[in-house]
């Protein structure tokens, strides 16, 4: 009906501009048609517009159950990560953040179940790509650094920061999605959790400012003055060379 409403529209705009060209004083008689198609077309929209509101919440309530699962799988994941990071952490500061971290991610793993039981939905994870991704790049990280220093911190700090990146991203927009859909009482538990990952993100930027970039960087000098030392051996410059190609 919509496009045959459409088609009438464009067929009377042809005429019109037909019969405009012969004779412009033809109008008058446009006008009963134009009135009319208008008064079609209003209740035509109307319908449209509400069968469309209509799937559009379903279609957004499913894409919002979709997202709880891929962040609920991403949670889980991390109980798992989280202990990793934390026994390859070089600080003491570090190691604790990660433990502390750990405990919240538990209760984000639980706010989560509270929120499926909300919505009446089996608490159901869906594999998440981007955190595997994030989470097996900091594994990459601990493989590269060294055990034991300050650059390794350096490293788990960028990952960690990553993580909490994509929480905040996650949380923030499901925050807004869960107030959109109506459900006050998801958005604020969603809240919760968004402002415990903003926290984390910020003890990380705190750790690394206030203590392991600094130590990191003395590193870097103690192995530019190793290198110096070494710089008789023909061989590792040729490796280094090589590293390069
Ligand atoms: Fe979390
Ligand atoms: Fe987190």
């Amino acid at each position: 009906m919509a496009k045959a409403a459409s088609k009438s529209k464009k067929s009377g705009k042809k005429t019109a501009a037909k019969k405009s060209a012969a004779a412009k004083k033809t109008a008058p008689r446009k006008a009963p048609a134009k009135t009319s198609t208008a008064g079609g077309k209003k209740s035509l929209v109307s319908k449209i517009f509400n069968q469309g509101q209509d799937s559009e919440e379903s279609m957004l309530m499913e894409f919002f159950s979709d997202e709880l699962k891929d962040i609920y799988w991403a949670e889980k994941h991390l109980t798992k990560t989280l202990p990793k990071m934390q026994k390859a952490a070089t600080s003491d500061e570090l190691k604790q953040a990660f433990a502390d971290h750990l405990e919240t991610t538990q209760t984000h793993v639980e706010r989560l179940e509270e929120i499926f039981e909300l919505l009446g939905k089996k608490a159901q994870a869906k594999k998440c790509d981007a955190m595997a991704g994030i989470t097996e790049e900091g594994a990459g990280i601990i493989e590269e650094t060294e055990k034991g220093t300050a650059t390794r911190d350096v490293g788990l700090i960028l990952s960690g920061q990553k993580v909490e990146h994509y929480e905040i991203a996650t949380y923030g927009g499901l925050a807004q999605l869960a107030k959109t859909l109506g459900l006050e009482d998801v958005a604020s538990l969603l809240e919760e959790t968004l402002a415990e990952e903003k926290e984390a993100d910020e003890l990380l930027t705190q750790i690394a400012e206030n203590n392991i970039n600094i130590r990191a960087s003395e590193e870097d000098e103690d192995e530019e003055g190793e290198e110096e030392e070494e710089e008789d051996s023909d061989e590792e410059e040729g490796d280094e060379e090589e590293e390069e190609a």
